[in-house]
C-alpha cells in the first residue's frame, strides 16, 4: 500500500503576484506550543504568529486534565520516564523522554511565573492529580479546565506583546520551499481570495492534530491536520502515523465534538461499569480503570459489543456532590445541562478519537527533516509518546519542545529572504468538500479506528485514494483545502496501519493481535518522494532524521 501522492501545492500561484509579509520566525498555530514558541522567540526575533481561527480556538483550550511533571515530593524524573516508556510500548525514544520529563519542572515553573494558576492544596503546595498509566499523582491542573487556564493566560500576554505580529483567521495553505529549504508559507487571510506569501527565516509548525478525520472525536472543528498535510507536501518526513489515541471516556451525547470526561475523575476514584452495573476493568489490568488509555478504550469497546450498547457507564456517585462540583466544575455543569447529576446518575461514556501520536518527524530540538522547518506539539512525531501517549504528557511536550526550538533558533538567528516561487496546484474537478469530509469520517471510523484488519485497511486505503482524487482542483476555499488535508492525513494513517502487521499501543490489528518486537520495534517514517517507509530502530531516530537533511 503506497502513501498518497498528490500535487506539491494545493493552489496555483506565483509569489511575485501575491501580497507579502516578512518575519524572522513564523509560528503557525496558537495552542500551548505556538504561544510558547512565539513568546520566547519574540525576545530576540521578529515573530509573526498566524492561527486558523481565533487565538484561543485550539486543542489546548479543550484540555481538561492537566500537565504532567515530576514535581511531587515522592516523585522523580526516573519514575515519570519509566511510566512514559511503559505506556509507549517500546517505541519511545528514551533520550527524548528523558529530555522532556527532565525539563518539566523548569518549564512548569516558567508557566507559573507567567501567571498560570495551578490548583494548590491547603498547605500551599501544588495539587497533583492521578491519571491513567501514572504510578502516582503527577498532574498539575486548574480545576478541570487546565488547557483553558494556560491558553487564556498565554494568549493575553501574546495580545499585549508589541514584538509579536498576530494574524487570526489565517489558514495555512502550504509551506514554501526553495532548494530543499522551507522559506516560509502561503496563508489565506480572512476575506482574501488569494494567499499571502510569508517569507520567514524559520517556520515553526504548531498546528495540532487531526481528530476530525473520525466521526466521534473530542477535537474541535479546526483539527483537520493542516500542518501535517502541508509538511507532507513540502517533503518533510512524517512518522508514527498509525498511532491514534482514543480517549476512553467522552460523554455519549449528541454533541459534536464529544465532551471529554477527564481521566482525573477516574483518578479521583470514579469507576467504569458495564450494562449489569459491574466494574469490568478489575482483572483486566493491575491499574484497573487507570490502566493506559489503549487498554481501557479497547476493553470498553469489547463491553459495548457484549452489552449491545453504544456506551458504558461512569460511576462517580460515591465522590459526592460537593467534591465533584468543586474539583470538576466544568464537567459538573456540562453534565447537569445534559441531564445528568453526577452525584446521583451514572454517566454514559464511550471512547472517542482524541490525539494523533504521529506527525512531522522532529529531532530532540524540534527540527524536522526539512531545513528551516521546526515543529512542536501534537503536529509532531517527536518520539516522546512511542505507540501510545501517557496522559497529560501532551501539553508538556508542546511546552518543552517550543522552549528547545527557541533555544536552537537563538543560536541560529534566522533571517528571511524573499524568493520567487510558483506552484501549479491540482487539476481536475473541484469536488464536493462536505461530501468528501463525511466519506473520510465514515471510512476512518469503520476501518481505521481502534480495531483494524488487513482487509478493512486495504479497502480504506482504496476508498481514501478515491476520495482524494474526487477533490481534484481544491480551489481557494478553506473548506476545500481542509477536506484535501484530511484526505491526505487519513490516507497516511490508513497506509501506516496497513503496513504495521502487529498490535502495539494504540494500534490494534485483530489479524495480528500480538506485539512483535523482533520485527516491528521500529518506527515507520514516510516521505512523499519514497514508495516505502523508512524503518527507524528505536534510539537512533532523532539524530538520523536530522542528519539526513543536514542541519545548518
Ligand atoms: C484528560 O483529561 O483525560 C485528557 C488529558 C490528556 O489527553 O492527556
Amino acid at each position: 500500500m503506497n502513501a498518497p501522492a498528490g500535487p506539491r501545492y494545493l493552489l496555483g500561484f506565483d509569489t511575485d503576484a501575491l501580497t507579502k509579509r516578512e518575519c524572522d520566525v513564523l509560528v503557525v498555530g496558537s495552542g500551548i506550543a505556538g504561544l510558547v514558541a512565539a513568546l520566547q522567540a519574540s525576545q530576540f526575533a521578529r515573530v509573526l504568529l498566524v492561527t486558523k481561527g481565533e487565538l484561543s480556538e485550539t486543542n489546548t483550550w479543550y484540555a481538561q486534565g492537566g500537565i504532567a511533571g515530576a514535581v511531587g515530593e515522592t516523585d522523580s524524573v526516573e519514575l515519570h520516564l519509566s511510566d512514559t516508556l511503559i505506556v509507549g510500548q517500546g517505541l519511545c525514544e528514551p533520550d527524548v523522554v528523558r529530555a522532556v520529563v527532565g525539563e518539566a519542572g523548569d518549564a512548569l515553573g516558567e508557566l507559573v511565573s507567567l501567571g498560570v494558576a495551578f490548583d494548590r492544596s491547603a498547605d500551599g503546595r501544588v495539587a497533583l492529580a492521578r491519571e491513567g498509566g501514572h504510578s502516582l499523582p503527577r498532574v498539575l491542573h486548574s480545576g478541570d479546565a487546565t488547557g483553558a487556564e494556560v491558553q487564556d493566560t498565554l494568549s493575553a500576554i501574546v495580545r499585549r506583546s508589541e514584538a509579536i505580529e498576530l494574524v487570526e483567521d489565517a489558514f495555512l495553505v502550504d509551506l514554501l520551499t526553495e532548494n530543499g529549504r522551507c522559506v516560509g508559507a502561503l496563508v489565506l487571510e480572512a476575506g482574501a481570495t488569494e494567499p499571502t506569501a510569508v517569507w520567514a527565516g524559520a517556520t515553526v509548525l504548531a498546528t495540532g492534530g487531526c481528530g476530525q478525520v473520525y466521526r466521534v472525536t473530542t477535537n474541535p472543528l479546526i483539527a483537520t491536520g493542516d500542518g501535517v498535510a502541508a509538511a507532507w507536501r513540502a517533503g518533510a518526513e512524517l512518522a508514527d502515523m498509525e498511532f491514534v489515541q482514543f480517549h476512553p471516556t467522552a460523554l455519549d451525547s449528541a454533541s459534536s465534538p464529544k465532551f471529554l470526561i477527564t481521566e482525573a475523575l477516574r483518578g479521583d476514584g470514579a469507576y467504569l461499569l458495564d450494562c449489569n452495573e459491574e466494574r469490568f476493568m478489575l482483572g483486566v489490568h493491575p491499574l484497573a480503570e487507570l490502566a493506559p488509555r489503549d487498554v481501557v478504550s479497547r476493553e470498553i469497546e469489547k463491553v459495548m459489543v457484549r452489552c449491545g450498547r453504544p456506551n458504558v457507564w461512569l460511576d462517580a456517585r460515591h465522590l459526592g456532590a460537593e467534591h465533584l462540583a468543586e474539583r470538576f466544575p466544568k464537567i459538573w455543569e456540562t453534565c447537569l445541562e445534559a441531564g445528568f447529576d453526577l452525584s446521583r446518575d451514572l454517566l454514559p461514556v464511550a471512547p472517542a478519537a482524541h490525539y494523533m501520536v504521529g506527525g512531522v518527524l522532529v529531532d530532540i530540538n524540534g527540527r524536522s527533516t526539512l531545513r528551516g522547518l521546526f515543529a512542536s506539539g501534537e503536529v509532531t512525531a517527536s518520539g516522546l509518546h512511542g505507540a501510545n501517549r501517557l496522559a497529560s504528557n501532551s501539553l508538556l511536550e508542546g511546552l518543552v519542545f517550543s522552549r528547545r526550538i527557541v533555544r536552537a533558533l537563538e543560536l541560529d538567528r534566522p533571517q528571511p529572504h524573499a524568493a520567487h516561487i510558483t506552484g501549479a496546484g491540482a487539476g481536475g474537478p473541484a469536488g464536493e468538500p462536505a461530501m468528501a469530509r463525511s466519506d473520510i469520517e465514515r471510512t476512518m471510523s469503520t476501518s481505521v479506528g481502534m480495531t483494524r484488519t488487513h482487509d478493512g485497511l486495504d479497502a480504506a486505503c482504496c476508498e481514501l485514494e478515491g476520495i482524494a482524487a474526487s477533490l481534484g482542483n481544491t480551489g481557494p476555499t478553506v473548506e476545500a483545502m481542509e477536506a484535501r488535508n484530511m484526505a491526505t492525513v487519513a490516507a497516511l494513517i490508513a497506509c501506516a496501519a496497513h503496513h504495521r502487521q502487529e498490535s502495539r499501543g494504540t494500534h490494534f490489528r485483530s489479524d495480528h493481535p500480538v506485539r512483535d518486537d523482533d520485527r516491528w520495534r521500529v518506527r515507520l517514517a514516510w516521505t512523499r518522494s519514497a514508495d516505502a517507509p523508512r524503518e527507524i530502530p528505536v534510539g537512533v531516530a532523532p539524530e538520523a532524521g536530522a542528519v539526513a537533511v543536514g542541519l545548518e
